[in-house]
């Protein structure tokens, strides 16, 4: 058996855009050789080792094995993370377990259901329209900086109830703490630990705000819920961290690498530039497969344990690697082919079990609305420079994509 380094950041920044920027050939053969492997690590930010999952059956398993394999002594692998008062946060729903875990997310849950969300498709449109606008204008664009970044950013801020002033703010504090492992992102830790508090103050201060002037946004819930007592100060700084992070930070990568793939792939941009609503519904669930913007996630065994026959001991750290039961070829055929009209397409990008993403509608309506918008508008979408990846293996990002978008 070869050696393994699909915990190690710089494997991600050095991805292959042929491969799709993943280690595909590693997960393969973890899958098959060693599907509980235990990974050592050796960046300073990060613990030092932890068992990588990759078979898409023990990764569902084990996410939804809630009460064994718990979120509160982390979901990273860093020592640092902003969601863990244990290391300096603020708590958030995704590092907590059990009754207190219910409690935080039934407070917002209701803001980000489908039929919510049904609601916000027209305003989504309108974002996506200005934004093509302004990259018509300029000609050649980063397809991140310049398009793929503003939907999730005015989407989530719209849900929170963050005022448009704010949010240029909101972006900068969620880019420099979200990924401490690349330097592009957070050039030093203590700029990062100042965004985390940045954003955490700039949530009691977005509270008070909603306080004296309520809607239905997330944030008006947490500030009556703060009134009423049933969360802290801390939970509701938490809360900020979260859903502007997870908002801003995730989407924006999906959007990038499925306009990758798409390039990539000619006949299939040619295929969603019919514009079937069965098409387009089927190519976003395959740009959450093939994109997988969380690579993997951190539980914690609480107690001594197997997983798929290998021992685990109490307090050991096991990451469940998403983006590897997505290309699991016992459950998607070829894997590897990017296919928008996969059918059926059980993909796990939004995880599963109890902490499955609040956010998925939210994340699939962004998609939806602005592929449609970007070949309805567009006669050629052009890659005109080479994708550069962030260095991380928790989020997987993209930081830069060169296209030229030729209007219709
Ligand atoms: C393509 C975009 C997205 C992807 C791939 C994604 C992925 C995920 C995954 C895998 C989890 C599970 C974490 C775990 O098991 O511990 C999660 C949780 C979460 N996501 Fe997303 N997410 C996306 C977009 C969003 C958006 C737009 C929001 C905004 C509301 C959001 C909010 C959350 C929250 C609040 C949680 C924590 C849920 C809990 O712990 O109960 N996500 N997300």
């Amino acid at each position: 058996m070869g050696t393994f380094d699909v915990l190690n950041p710089d494997l991600y920044a050095a991805g292959d855009p042929v491969n799709n920027g993943l280690p595909l050939e590693q997960f393969e053969r973890l899958r098959h050789e060693a599907p509980v492997y235990r990974q050592s690590i050796s960046d300073p930010l990060l613990v030092d080792w932890a068992w990588a999952v990759t078979r898409y059956d023990d990764v569902v398993a084990c996410a939804r094995d809630h009460h064994r394999l718990i979120s509160g002594r982390g979901v990273t692998l860093r020592h640092f993370e902003p969601t863990l008062e244990e290391s300096g946060g603020k708590p958030s729903m995704i590092t907590m377990d059990g009754d207190r875990h219910v409690r935080n997310r039934r407070i917002v849950s209701r803001g980000f259901s489908p039929n919510v969300i049904r609601t916000v498709r027209e305003r989504f449109r309108d974002i996506c329209t200005r934004t093509i606008d302004a990259a018509f204008a300029k000609g050649s664009v980063d397809f991140v900086e310049d398009v793929a970044v503003w939907l999730p950013l005015h989407a989530i801020c719209d849900l929170m109830g963050v005022p448009d002033a704010d949010r240029e703010d909101v972006l900068r504090w969620t880019n420099t703490f979200s990924v401490p492992t690349d330097p592009d992102f957070a050039p030093t830790m203590e700029e990062s630990m100042a965004a985390v508090m940045a954003i955490c103050d700039y949530g009691v201060r977005l509270a008070e705000m909603r306080r004296a002037d309520p809607r239905e946004d997330a944030m008006s819930k947490v500030a009556a819920a703060f009134e009423t007592e049933h969360l802290s100060e801390a939970e509701l700084m938490g809360m900020t961290l979260l859903l502007a992070g997870a908002g801003n930070e995730t989407t924006r990568n999906a959007l990038s690498h499925g306009m990758h793939a798409l390039m990539r792939n000619p006949e299939q941009m040619a295929l969603l530039r019919e514009q079937t609503d069965d098409v387009i519904d089927s190519a976003v669930e395959e740009i959450l497969r093939w994109s997988s913007p969380l690579i993997q996630i951190r539980r914690t065994a609480a107690e001594d344990m197997e997983i798929s026959g290998t021992r685990i001991s109490a307090g050991d750290p096991v990451a469940l690697f998403f983006c590897s039961a997505n290309f699991d070829e016992s459950v998607f055929p070829e894997p590897q082919r990017f296919d928008i009209t996969r059918d059926p397409n059980p993909h796990v990008a939004f995880g599963t079990g109890p902490h499955v993403c609040l956010g998925a509608a939210v994340a699939r309506l962004e998609i939806e609305v602005m592929i449609r918008e970007l070949v309805a508008r567009t006669s050629r979408i052009e890659q005109v420079g080479s994708i550069e990846y962030a260095r991380d293996s928790f989020l997987r990002g993209v930081k830069r994509l060169p296209v030229r978008l030729v209007p219709a």
